[in-house]
């Protein structure tokens, strides 16, 4: 208890203060020239990254479904300035597309810096009635994708010190009804991606991940589905996309948007970290490590 009180308390508020200090300064600069794919990127959020990123003057390869919406956002991403702009359209449902993807977009590019990981598949809200097949399907395009996109990118991300941002939600982080498969699969990505950055700290791989917990975003699918059902109020989705950019570049653990100042403040969970912190020192990590 004495070891406690003097060496773990002082640790605990340098470890806190550190987690919850703003450091370096977002400059545009900072995605000039660099390699990024931005996926769910024929509207919404996703559109708006690639938009910000081509007036950064990055690279980028965008994807989604629609052929028609993606040739349109890569001529917008030329005209606003793109060092170059690719689209490779195809389904996220199909894991050898999401693996055959990445390493096209590598090519396309010579190299990739960022993965920024943003579709969904469509959803409605509704109470939840069984439709176990609905779940797979939504697991599989929300999370089990991502899991895949974030493999076959690794090699590349390590060769450039990069990043991966995973778009998440409020309901990644809290339980709100009508969502259940949504929520689900942010759930698993909090999971997943929290784990992996660890993992990648222990065996100093320096690749970055961000995780965004956004709350309700201006797009055209999300007005359309909480219309009449949520009343909310909405932030617009060009600030979020830049949001989304500037952590990722910061290298942030997490990114937090929402209209409103007071959940992301409730939501970033200090009893977590707190937590994460401890446990880890029960672990015996250079045995893990050297294995
Ligand atoms: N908007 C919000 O209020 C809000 C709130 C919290 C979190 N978020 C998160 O922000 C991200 C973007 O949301 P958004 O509102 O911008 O969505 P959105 O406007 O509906 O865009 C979704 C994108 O995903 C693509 N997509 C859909 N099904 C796909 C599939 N099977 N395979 C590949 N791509 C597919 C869509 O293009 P195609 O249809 O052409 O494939 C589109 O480009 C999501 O991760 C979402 O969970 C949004
Ligand atoms: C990656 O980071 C390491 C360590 O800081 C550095 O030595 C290396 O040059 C970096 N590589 C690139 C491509 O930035
Ligand atoms: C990781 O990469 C970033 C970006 O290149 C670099 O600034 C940082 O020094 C690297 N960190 C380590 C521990 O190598």
């Amino acid at each position: 208890m004495a070891f406690m009180k003097i060496y773990l308390l002082p640790l605990l508020v340098l470890f806190l203060g550190y987690y919850y200090s703003t450091d370096e300064e977002f400059r545009p600069e900072m995605l000039q020239g660099k390699k990024v794919i931005v996926t769910g990127a024929s509207k919404g959020i996703g559109r708006e990254m690639a938009y910000h990123l081509s007036k950064m003057g990055a690279h980028v390869v965008v994807t989604a479904r629609s052929e028609e919406g993606l040739q349109k956002v890569v001529s917008r991403c030329l005209e606003l300035g793109a060092a170059s702009a690719h689209y490779i359209a195809g389904t996220m449902e199909d894991m050898a597309f999401a693996e055959q993807f990445v390493v096209k977009a590598g090519k396309l590019m010579g190299g990739l810096d960022m993965l920024i990981i943003n579709h969904i598949t469509s959803s409605h809200m509704s109470l939840f009635h069984g439709n176990v097949h609905n779940v797979r399907k939504v697991m599989e395009v929300n999370f089990l994708s991502y899991v895949v996109l974030s493999i076959a990118a690794l090699p590349m991300l390590k060769q450039s010190n990069g990043s991966i941002a995973v778009v998440s939600s409020m309901a990644g982080k809290i339980a709100l009804p009508m969502i259940a498969s949504y929520s689900a699969s942010k759930f698993a990505l909090d999971g997943f991606f929290s784990t992996i950055r660890q993992e990648y700290l222990m065996t100093k791989v320096n690749v970055s991940i961000t995780l965004c917990v956004l709350g309700l975003i201006d797009t055209e699918t999300a007005m359309r589905e909480v219309s009449g059902k949520i009343n909310l109020q909405v932030a617009p989705k060009e600030d979020c996309a830049l949001e989304i950019i500037k952590g990722a570049a910061l290298r942030k653990e997490e990114v937090y948007y929402d209209a409103s100042s007071w959940k992301p403040i409730l939501l970033r969970n200090p009893g977590r970290k707190v937590m994460e912190f401890l446990l880890l020192r029960s672990y015996n990590l250079e045995k893990i490590v050297n294995n």
